[in-house]
């Protein structure tokens, strides 16, 4: 979604703005643009330079004149919220006098309002988007001999909303005024020149000195340094922190797409996140950011865990995992329909809000919902420091490494083994014996290497996925632990290949979707080799008698007779058993989306952080 970058420096801003936004394609986006400060010369003053298409990055790179010098500068990817994807909609907003640029992520809710005050003031809109108020705002409230964030900081006191913005002043080039109140802003700091950006990952290449603000902070960066302060002009003191992921974390790597480079660096990411938290001595996990003794976790009666997308799917397994391991009932629900129903917030339930972002506005909204009815939430998150790390009282982080690809792979993964650590831990609070701890140790251990077992199977896998792409669409079955995997699947199919996936319980086959069985729908199954094994062969024979094609997804060979092809996966224990069958069926998508030729890292009309409602 929407991206933000920032430069002021003695070089020329644009390369690195350019350079920048690309980075920040993978959020999602449908047009870009950049704004500078042209330096003044002997027969003009310094002015704006804008530059802004509907499109991508280097339709943006190809667009901009030759003649776009300044060093100072901020540039955005748009993501179309209010007005339809147009040049005229592209950020950078100007005001009438094109004395003040602006750059926002998220949302004005009284844009209107403003808009309609702001126009019988006379002031002239050029576009339909809730940034240009903001833009006029500044401008109003610039005063002659003021200065530019005291005018910024008078405008945000008037804004109902979700904001990071840049700000640019033609008549004060020596700084740019950033701000943030829901939507990130992160600085970054070079020698004699200063960065800003919605997201580390523009930055990396630059500096690793960072500093994140804070929601209802500003800060007022210039070539030699930065001053953070409040709305009401308090001074606050921010210390720089290193960015600890690898620089090539953020490049392909070699590989044809960054999905398909994580998905490959799966065992190094599960890894990570098994890192120090096993104890063999005991038998159980040690998680250090849950701030919860054993007698307060004792006391939780029930989970519930809250995500969007795949977020929510991981959720479904660490529920399960939570309730086999722990035996407390847990359950996982979409952040985003749980915010809106008034939710019960009960003392004796534990909060479990997953994101790889940690900025998805819904799961957020979630975890203030639940912190305002004094409820307590854990957050399970890859990316530190973000918002809804900072919200939760306290957690797991990943540590799977920047996840660039819209689809989630490696972060599910590994957020389902965080689940397994959490759920391990609860157990030998409870009733998990020593020996079944010890048992979901050392599978845990196997783990990675099992991944890299399947990840050989890559061509295999190829090879099936082009034969299955060009159905009509494909239903995905398992049964109780196997549900959770075939929803991840279906829903990695969707949206990557838009080939039309519905995952179902094997066992309400017959009460519906058998019906839509015939050669034009396949079927990908799970069959772990577990107690449900024989329930799960019935199912297939029901559709292969029905004409039915069948890729199964098992622990051993499902002969001709029920299934069409098979993929056989390592054994871990059942309950780890449904991350394995995932890693497949991540492959299976990805060469799908390849065959249909789609946009792999880019699938149209998402986001990889959605942070607007
Ligand atoms: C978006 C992405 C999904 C992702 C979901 C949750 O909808 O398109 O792929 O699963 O957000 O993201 P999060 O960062 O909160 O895990």
């Amino acid at each position: 979604m929407c991206g933000i970058v920032a430069y002021i420096g003695p070089k020329d801003a644009s390369p690195f703005l350019l350079e920048g936004l690309q980075r920040l394609e993978y959020r999602g986006y449908d047009s870009a643009g950049l704004a500078v400060v042209a330096p003044a010369t002997r027969t003009a003053p310094a002015r704006l330079k804008v530059c802004k298409v509907k499109g991508r990055v280097a339709d943006l790179a190809a667009a901009v004149p030759a003649r776009f010098k300044g060093g100072t500068g901020i540039g955005h990817t748009r993501w179309a919220t209010h007005g339809v994807p147009s040049d005229a909609n592209a950020h950078p907003h100007t005001d009438n006098e094109d004395r003040i640029a602006v750059v926002h992520n998220g949302i004005v809710e009284n844009a209107d309002e403003l808009r309609a005050k702001l126009t019988a003031d006379g002031a002239v809109f050029r576009s339909e988007t809730d940034t240009e108020v903001l833009a006029h705002l500044i401008a109003a409230h610039r005063t002659d001999d003021g200065e530019l964030e005291d005018a910024v900081r008078a405008a945000l006191k008037l804004v109902v909303g979700t904001y990071g913005i840049a700000v640019l002043d033609a008549e004060q080039p020596d700084r740019i005024v950033v701000a943030r109140n829901g939507s990130p802003i992160v600085l970054g700091i070079g020698e004699k020149e200063m960065f800003a950006a919605s997201d580390v990952s523009a930055l990396v290449r630059y500096t690793r000195q960072v500093v994140h603000l804070e929601d209802g902070e500003l800060a007022t960066v210039r070539a030699d340094g930065f001053r953070t302060f409040t709305e009401d002009a308090r001074t606050v003191t921010r210390q720089p922190s290193t960015v600890d992921w690898e620089i090539g974390s953020y490049d392909t790597g070699g590989y044809a797409h960054y999905l398909l480079k994580e998905i490959h660096e799966q065992p190094g990411a599960v890894e990570r996140t098994l890192s120090g938290r096993l104890d063999e001595r005991f038998a159980t996990a040690h998680l250090g950011g849950l701030n919860l003794d054993a007698r307060e976790l004792r006391e939780i009666r029930r989970v519930k865990i809250l995500g969007c997308g795949s977020a929510y799917y991981a959720g479904e397994m660490g529920a399960q995992l939570i309730e086999e391991l722990a035996r407390i009932p847990a359950h996982s629900e979409p952040a985003s329909e749980f915010r809106y129903r008034n939710p019960v917030i009960e003392a004796d339930t534990l909060y479990v809000a997953v994101s790889q972002s940690g900025e998805t506005y819904d799961t957020l909204a979630a975890v203030q919902e639940v912190k305002r009815k004094g409820g307590r939430v854990l957050g399970v998150v890859n990316t530190v420091g973000s918002a809804i790390a900072r919200e939760c009282d306290g957690g797991i982080y990943l540590h799977a490494g920047p996840e660039i690809s819209v689809a989630s792979t490696k972060a599910f993964t590994s957020t389902v083994v965080a689940f397994a650590l959490l759920a391990l831990h609860f157990g030998r609070i409870h009733d998990l014996s020593p020996a079944d701890g010890r048992r979901i140790v050392s599978a845990l251990k196997a783990l990675p290497d099992q991944i890299r077992e399947i990840l050989e199977q890559d061509a295999e896998i190829a090879r099936l996925a082009a034969a299955y792409a060009d159905s009509q669409g494909m239903m995905f079955i398992g049964r109780v632990r196997g549900y959770p995997v075939a929803r991840e699947g279906a829903q990695k199919l969707k949206e990557i290949s838009y080939v039309h996936a519905e995952a179902y319980p094997a066992s309400e086959l017959k009460h519906g979707p058998l019906a839509l069985i015939s050669p034009e729908l396949p079927t990908v199954a799970m069959v772990p080799d577990d107690e449900l094994l024989d329930k799960n062969l019935t199912a297939l024979g029901e559709i292969k008698a029905r004409e039915g094609r069948v890729l199964a997804v098992a622990h051993r060979p499902v002969g001709p007779r029920l299934a069409d092809h098979c993929l056989v996966v390592p054994k871990s224990e059942p309950e780890l058993d449904p991350l394995l069958l995932n890693i497949p069926l991540q492959l299976f998508a990805y060469h799908a989306a390849v065959a249909l030729g789609r946009d792999v890292d880019k699938p149209r009309n998402l986001a990889k952080s959605v942070t607007v409602e």
